[in-house]
């Protein structure tokens, strides 16, 4: 992805501190593990890559909010966002209930880092309500779930699953995210996400589904996230690369045009960029 880089937890920190300067008050990760395997073992290993990253940022920039993205696909060996199990009839399909328990586990491991907030983006049933009763056991009722409540099957993940290496071997999300068109669907599923515990939901893509972005503001009464995806990010990148567009000024349409739906945070790879700008045009 243009203008995106990996990061070890040294250099994590270090554009933490730059983030934080620029005045964003808070940071989503995600994590690549050195090692894959089908139960995603080093999500919840307690010094995984975002565990040892959180304390590291926790520590030393104690004023920005970490928030972890919480799925098992950058982490399992096939790329499914749970635990795959083989049927009788020879297909491959996710097992939602074994999936739960090691949500809840990372979840609980990424607290226990320091994050103040774990955002679950499996699309597993009852995840919000599994991580909740986890992390209260485990002592951790202040931490915040934000959960990725309307995540839709979309081709705008294409540059993210490329830069993390989680693209499914076989098959595809359908079977846990929800259909592009699917409008009544998605906000069951919000419902459901705040029943469950969800204290922030999230509609993901954001600029595709602005329409989700509203609905979900005006029918319920608790913050609304919005993800501008990958291939939404990517599309400004390439098309300003040519020329064809001015990429400040696109993207600054764009999170306007997210936040006017009604989002109250938004979760974007021009966020860097865009709090310069912003600085920038501040100062004249
Ligand atoms: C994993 C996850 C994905 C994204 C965030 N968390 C990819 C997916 O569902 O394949 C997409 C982010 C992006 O495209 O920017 N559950
Ligand atoms: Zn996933």
């Amino acid at each position: 992805m243009p203008g995106q880089y990996r990061f070890s937890p040294d250099e994590a920190l270090r554009e933490v501190r730059q983030l934080n300067e620029l005045g964003i008050s808070a940071v989503l990760l995600f994590g690549i593990p050195r090692k894959k395997d089908s139960m995603a073992k080093s999500a919840y290993a307690p010094d995984g890559v975002v565990q040892q990253t959180v304390r590291l940022i926790r520590e030393k920039v104690p004023d920005i909010l970490i928030v972890t993205d919480v799925c098992l696909c950058h982490y399992t060996d096939h790329g499914h966002c749970g635990v795959v199990r083989k049927k009788r009839d020879g297909t491959f399909t996710v097992d939602n209930d074994a999936t739960l328990q090691l949500l809840a586990k990372t979840a609980v491991s990424h607290a226990r880092a320091g994050a103040r907030v774990v955002a679950p983006s499996a699309m597993m049933d009852g995840q919000v309500k599994a991580i909740r009763e986890s992390l209260d056991n485990a002592g951790f009722t202040e931490t915040l779930i934000l959960s990725y409540a309307a995540k839709f099957a979309s081709s705008f993940y294409g540059p993210f699953r490329e830069a993390v290496d989680s693209a499914p071997s076989f098959g595809d999300r359908c079977g846990y995210q929800m259909a592009p068109g699917q409008v009544r669907e998605a906000l069951r599923e919000v419902e459901m996400d705040i029943e469950e515990g969800a204290d922030i939901v999230m509609v993901k893509p954001a600029l595709a589904y602005l329409d989700i972005i509203h609905l979900v503001r005006e029918k319920f009464n608790v913050p609304v996230a919005a993800f501008n995806v990958s291939g939404e990010y990517s599309m400004v990148k390439s098309a300003a690369e040519k020329g064809y567009l001015d990429e400040k000024r696109v993207a600054l349409e764009i999170l306007t045009s997210i936040k006017r739906a009604g989002a109250d945070i938004m979760v974007t790879y021009h966020a860097k960029s865009a709090a310069s700008w912003l600085r920038e045009d501040n100062k004249r």
